[in-house]
């Protein structure tokens, strides 16, 4: 943990020495451009894990699933921009992908397919390495591509794991960051060193972290996972980390992974299925408060931080 921990801080200081001004200060560039035609009640989700493995594109998809039956028009987008998941875990192969959008050959909304459960989808770029080197331009052009999904209510931004400045840039400019882990120590111990750089590098802000335990025996085992990290965090870091719920260890989720299916699909009634339900209309119930969307995003991305401020 402290190697990622220290990783993290790096990235973080490299980012600050490139820092742009904030977003209403921005002359140029994508910020400026983009927050005038800002959707402020599109709401940004990002699921984010320490240990990879652990659910996260599983539950993006099938939360994005349970939010289009509440009527909520959904783009998934696959930001793991080494291996991409949720194509796969869809079975679909879509012509172009965010490789496209990476190389300015294609427009977000260029690459955006709709899938057959009433989801769209952002297809991620498999296997370019290079993406998680992008320049700090190049990262804010990308992110700046959001701004022409504007039309969706929900976009949930399946992430890679652990530490890159790919990741940051999402979980700090997302409405709700969802930290998802397993009941397993060495899980708990990285979603733990996630929240601390972020509760490190971005107290001056409202994040709006939430935590879900996946693959747990039972809502007991789940809550006390939960329980110790909410405390652990509050009272180390200050922070505020909701429990937002959890998912049962089950094997209709392996079933419908091999079948390349969202498990909401194959087996709407089975206990995954059910948990990834309440945990969506628990969300649904607790929109977030202030003014969001894409032109709060920007802001809150491109804000300095508090040692900055200091
Ligand atoms: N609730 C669950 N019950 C049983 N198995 C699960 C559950 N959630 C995930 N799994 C298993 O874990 C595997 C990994 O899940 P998933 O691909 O969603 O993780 P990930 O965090 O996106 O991984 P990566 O970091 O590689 O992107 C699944 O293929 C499935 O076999
Ligand atoms: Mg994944």
């Amino acid at each position: 943990m402290e190697d990622q921990a220290e990783k993290l801080r790096e990235i973080m200081r490299q980012k600050k020495n490139t820092a742009s001004p904030p977003a209403g200060a921005a002359k140029s560039g994508a910020s400026a451009k983009v927050s005038a035609k800002a959707n402020e009640k599109m709401r940004i989700i990002t699921v984010t894990s320490g240990k990879g493995g652990v659910g996260k594109t599983n539950l993006s998809v099938n939360m994005a699933l349970a939010f289009a039956r509440l009527g909520r028009k959904v783009i998934v987008m696959d930001a793991d921009l080494g291996l991409a998941n949720v194509n796969v875990m869809l079975n679909m192969i879509p012509k172009y992908n965010l490789y496209h959008v990476i190389k300015k050959q294609k427009t977000i909304r260029e690459i955006l397919v709709e899938t057959e459960y009433g989801i769209s989808i952002v297809a991620g770029a498999s296997g370019f390495s290079q993406i998680a080197n992008l320049g700090e331009e190049d990262r804010k052009d990308f992110i700046g591509e959001l701004d022409t999904l504007s039309n969706a209510d929900i976009i949930i931004i399946d992430t890679s794991a652990g530490v890159s400045s790919n990741v940051l840039d999402f979980i700090a400019a997302a409405d709700d960051a969802v930290i998802i882990t397993t009941p397993e120590p060495t899980a708990i111990t990285d979603a733990y060193g996630i929240i601390k750089i972020i509760a490190t590098e971005y107290d001056s802000l409202n994040m709006g972290l939430k935590l879900v335990v996946n693959r747990a025996k039972g809502a007991a085992q789940a809550k006390s996972v939960a329980d110790r990290m909410i405390n652990i965090a509050g009272q180390f870091l200050n922070l505020k980390v909701d429990y937002l719920g959890f998912i049962y260890d089950d094997i209709s989720v392996q079933h419908a992974v091999l079948r390349q299916k969202p498990f909401m699909v194959v087996d709407p009634k089975c206990k995954a299925s059910i948990c990834v339900q309440h945990i969506v209309e628990r969300m649904d119930r607790n929109k977030p408060g202030e003014p969001r969307g894409f032109g709060a995003m920007m802001r809150r991305l491109f804000r300095p931080s508090s040692s900055e401020t200091a």
